[in-house]
């Protein structure tokens, strides 16, 4: 194990059931749909491309990279600062936005007012994790792969300063790590 870890919170065989449920449960419902899987860089990169393999019917994706501003101004959909937009068009569809991790609330809150302007036909949201106790903002999050407790979590696409995002599990940085700058 990294010896930046102190422990291992989701390893990767519960990684791995909860992506295999979570693309049942997605095949079920989006069989005849043609879903849009919208992954948010950069943390939810490895977790859809694992979920994606569970999903066994026609369906696309694409890549969105989102930066939030923190608390302020959030009934707005200005305020969501687009680093790289979508290729394909919203329009008529049913979208799935794909996250690794909801905390706050605030990415998500902001991203499905700006997908209801751009005129989907459906949102639904899935995330690998859930941190239930920084919530601010309420979203509903229709599909979650495991309900984390708050610590401070690196691995599998999600990092610290840019590192840890290859790690093959989720994993509770120590405190030094942290403290040390
Ligand atoms: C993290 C995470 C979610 C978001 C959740 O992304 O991947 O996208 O924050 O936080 P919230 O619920 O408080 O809005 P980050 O902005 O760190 O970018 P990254 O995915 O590139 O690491
Ligand atoms: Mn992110
Ligand atoms: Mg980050």
């Amino acid at each position: 194990m990294n010896s930046d870890i102190e422990k291992v919170l989701v390893s990767e065989k519960e990684i791995n059931e909860a992506n295999e449920r979570l693309g049942k449960d997605l095949t079920e419902e989006y069989s005849g749909k043609n879903p849009l899987f919208v992954c948010i860089l950069r943390g939810a990169a490895m977790f859809m491309m694992d979920l994606i393999r569970h999903v066994d019917i026609p369906m696309e994706y694409d890549f969105m990279d989102v930066s939030s501003y923190g608390g302020e101004n959030t009934d707005t959909t200005g305020d969501v600062k687009i680093v790289k937009d979508l290729d394909t068009s919203l329009k008529g569809r049913d979208v799935v936005i794909v996250e690794d991790i909801i905390d706050t609330g605030f990415t998500l809150d902001r991203l499905i007012k700006l997908f209801e302007t751009r005129e989907a036909k459906s949102i639904k949201i899935v995330s690998f994790l859930d941190k239930p106790a920084r919530r601010i903002k309420q979203v509903h999050v229709d599909y979650i792969g495991v309900q984390i407790p708050d610590a401070f979590v690196v691995g599998y696409g999600m990092d610290y300063n840019e590192h840890y995002r290859n790690l093959p599990y989720v994993g509770v940085l120590k405190p030094e790590v942290y403290n040390a700058k």
